[in-house]
């Protein structure tokens, strides 16, 4: 595979510039601060081809779906992750010719993502018809300590002639969405203004209404020394401000523009605040200064590596690639406003619409518990809450009882709008429920259940209740018509995934409504009444439970993933002719559909799930049967099977799936990084060193681990919270486990029980 990224512990480093791979390295440069996020694109004009992508957390526009073949039950819109101002553009004319690396020779081309200090570095040199050398440095950031705001500081130094540079920063707010439907227009002008000092720009979107204004002021330098007085005029055009300013040079300058910008939207602010609420920010930021910005900036960064970093010695591709996760997670979702989500390609592009997808319950929702206070993953979980009442329209819409979440969502209605998956792949219900549990179990705080988790679950479980159907012959119920989490397959009957969790579902709901009846009995009447929940309900819940059917494959003794899988050709992917994958890519959709190939974890991610039911033996037989068959074409795949992998000690294929899940994009694995990241998939890499490697679990309120060293490192190291206790794991020819702050934590390795106190740390030869 080539490698076009330079291994670095801290580091992406793109070294000379390769045109075709453009778009891949804009999405792996991308900065974000939870409230914007924007590509790795260029400040310069660039002609070439390059996805240009700024966007702000909770815009989108709803798209009129556009399907071949209408079908009832499918959403009229389509939620659409919105390409918004961009702020980032600097103009540069040359002695009268504009700069675009396009049309240059470009040497000592440099893109550097310093995941560190969370800034995106540029230098290279450009030589230009006229033979002009003029080299350009940029650096910038996404203020993590004042998310409103952005800086630049853009530096161009003739190197070779005199004679006048233009400067021309601007917001540019006549953006495109590459995959608007109907190649529409998304923006309309609200109002801007610009004079030789500060240039503002508010643009609203269509039909919703949603507004982004953005300010910008800026000052130059040559070297040092501040230039006061320049040649300046502003422009003032449709969806458009920019300063225009004339600099003459001589060789050896170094001009520096410090471009500050700030972006509020009316999500935050009235209409009315906008326009002073922007100028204001943006004064505030000019006049701290950029040093200052970047230092506040780069201390909030120092705050996060300090909470989540995870360390791994001996193996730099590792290191750099669970950090690029991490870190693109961090820019994603900082979880300090509940009406926002995570993504699955957060701030880095603009395919699948919508931001939330099972993926925040499934995968996301570990990372969030385990390295930032509890509220933060309790945001996630209220989330959902307040959906509840689109997700009861949305089940009654396909014509069900209690509660379908949507596969996709912006604000709780359903914006996906394939029959197959959108009505069928409704195992999302049960993730949702799922990642109530995971709270409750792993933060303790069970009062959740009673004041927001259980009329989830009881919705959800009445959708499941009226969704099976029960077939007398056999005495068992069934699910038919779905898909399962292997969306190579539709259509299918009895997925077993599907049918785990949904009487898992069950079994949870009465579990909890028992908790709620015992411990908080007023609470638990008030629920009643306003669920209008019956006995009778409840007893069809625990038939359904005790007679739901499970495929099973006999003389394999695995779960079968559905009915007529094994009807299938059995054919291993190791057997498969060079050039095939990924078959998403090289097969026509009606192959794929009829092969037995697995696109992701669907048995093993009930596996995972639900991993105590089953013993070893039981797991070992379905990783043995099900890997070999599966071709991870979903970056959600590989982390589940490498956690499984290391529970099974299957140490390589372990570390094998980490290094594909966590070098994903920087690898550019799949061939579809050009699009974004893979942003929801970050937290699967995270789970699989710590989940993996690390071995944690929570049972019965204890923090359990089972960690052993993969054969390539010499040490690794995390850190997680647990229940407001901040502990540190670190693992090499001792494992060394350390309670930072907080309360005293019972924890238990390999199945021994020890006490963690700030005095007490636990040390275990790992030989
Ligand atoms: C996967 C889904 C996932 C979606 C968004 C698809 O390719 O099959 O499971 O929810 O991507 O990440």
């Amino acid at each position: 595979m080539k490698e076009y990224f330079k291994s670095d512990e801290f580091l992406i480093i793109e070294e000379g510039f390769e045109p075709s791979y453009n778009r891949v390295s804009e999405s792996v440069m991308s900065l974000g601060n939870g409230h914007m996020g924007i590509r790795g694109n260029f400040e310069e004009k660039y002609s070439g081809d390059s996805l240009s992508g700024s966007y702000y957390a909770g815009i989108y526009y709803p798209d009129k779906t556009k399907v071949g073949w209408w079908k009832n039950g499918y959403p009229e819109w389509f939620a659409k992750v919105l390409n918004g101002i961009n702020y980032i553009g600097i103009d540069v004319t040359i002695k009268g010719l504009e700069l675009d690396i396009a049309k240059c020779d470009v040497v000592d081309f440099r893109r550097i993502l310093n995941m560190k200090q969370g800034y995106m570095e540029r230098s290279f040199v450009a030589i230009d018809k006229n033979n002009n050398k003029t080299k350009i440095v940029s650096k910038r950031f996404l203020s993590m300590a004042d998310s409103q705001i952005a800086t630049i500081k853009y530096t161009v130094i003739p190197l070779n002639y005199e004679g006048e540079i233009i400067l021309q920063p601007y917001l540019n707010g006549k953006v495109v969405n590459e995959d608007s439907n109907y190649d529409e227009y998304f923006w309309e002008e609200v109002d801007k203004k610009a004079d030789d000092q500060v240039c503002y720009l508010n643009m609203e979107t269509k039909k919703l209404g949603f507004r982004v204004a953005c300010t910008m002021k800026y000052e130059i330098y040559n070297k040092t020394k501040k230039i006061e007085a320049q040649q300046t005029k502003s422009v003032c055009q449709e969806g458009y401000v920019a300063n225009v300013i004339k600099i003459p040079v001589k060789a050896g300058d170094e001009i520096t523009l410090n471009k500050y910008i700030s972006a509020v939207t009316n999500r935050d602010y009235s209409n009315e605040q906008l326009e002073d609420v922007s100028i204001k920010e943006v004064t505030k930021a000019y006049d701290k200064g950029y040093e200052a910005l970047l230092e506040a900036h780069i201390s909030k960064w120092d705050e996060k590596w300090e909470e989540n970093d995870i360390t791994i010695k001996g193996d730099v591709k590792a290191q750099q690639g669970i950090r690029f996760n991490i870190f693109q997670l961090n820019q994603t979702y900082t979880g300090d406003d509940p009406r926002l989500n995570i993504g699955p390609k957060g701030f880095t592009g603009e395919k699948y619409g919508g931001s939330t997808y099972w993926d925040t319950e499934a995968y996301c929702l570990p990372f969030y518990l385990s390295t930032a206070p509890s509220k933060i993953a309790r945001n996630l979980l209220i989330y959902r809450y307040n959906h509840l009442e689109k997700a009861k329209e949305n089940a009654r819409k396909l014509g069900f009882k209690g509660a379908l979440y949507p596969m996709v969502t912006m604000n709780g209605e359903e914006c996906h709008n394939e029959w197959e998956i959108t009505f069928e792949e409704i195992h999302r219900n049960g993730a949702i429920a799922y990642a109530i549990y995971n709270y409750e179990n792993y933060t303790g705080d069970k009062k959740y259940l009673a004041d927001y988790g259980v009329e989830v679950l009881v919705e959800i479980s009445r959708f499941w209740a009226d969704r099976v159907n029960f077939n007398k012959e056999k005495d068992k119920y069934m699910i038919l018509g779905v898909t399962g989490p292997n969306e190579y397959e539709n259509n299918v009957n009895n997925n077993w995934y599907t049918n785990t969790i949904a009487s898992w579902t069950m079994e949870y709901t009465i579990k909890s409504l028992d908790y709620i009846k015992e411990d908080h009995p007023t609470i638990y009447d008030k629920l009643l009444t306003k669920l209008e929940l019956k006995d009778h309900e409840v007893d069809k819940w625990k038939d359904i439970i005790s007679k739901m059917y499970y495929p099973y494959i006999e003389d394999k003794k695995v779960f079968c993933q559905q009915d007529g899988y094994m009807d299938k050709e059995q054919i291993l992917v190791k057997d498969l002719p060079e050039g095939n994958l990924p078959i998403n890519k090289n097969w026509s959709w009606d192959r794929i559909l009829r092969s037995c190939f697995i696109k992701q974890a669907d048995v093993l991610q009930g596996i995972y799930l639900f991993n105590e039911r089953y013993d070893l033996d039981t797991i070992k037989r379905n990783f043995d049967f099900y890997e070999p068959r599966t071709v991870h074409e979903s970056s959600l795949s590989p982390c589940i099977y490498s956690i499984i992998a290391s529970q099974l000690g299957y140490e390589k294929k372990a570390y094998e799936l980490y290094l594909r899940t966590a070098r994903l994009d920087i690898d550019n694995y799949n061939s579809d990084s050009d699009d974004g990241l893979h942003i929801t998939s970050m937290a699967g890499t995270w789970m699989s060193v710590v989940y993996g490697f690390g071995g944690l679990r929570v049972k019965d309120d204890e923090l359990c681990f089972s960690p052993f060293l993969p054969k390539s490192w010499t040490g690794y190291s995390f850190r997680i919270m647990f229940r407001d206790s901040l502990l540190s794991i670190k693992v090499d020819d001792t494992i060394v486990i350390e309670l930072i702050s907080g309360a005293d934590v019972m924890i238990n390795i390999f199945n021994n029980k020890y006490i963690l106190t700030k005095t007490n740390k636990v040390e275990i030869d790992n030989n």
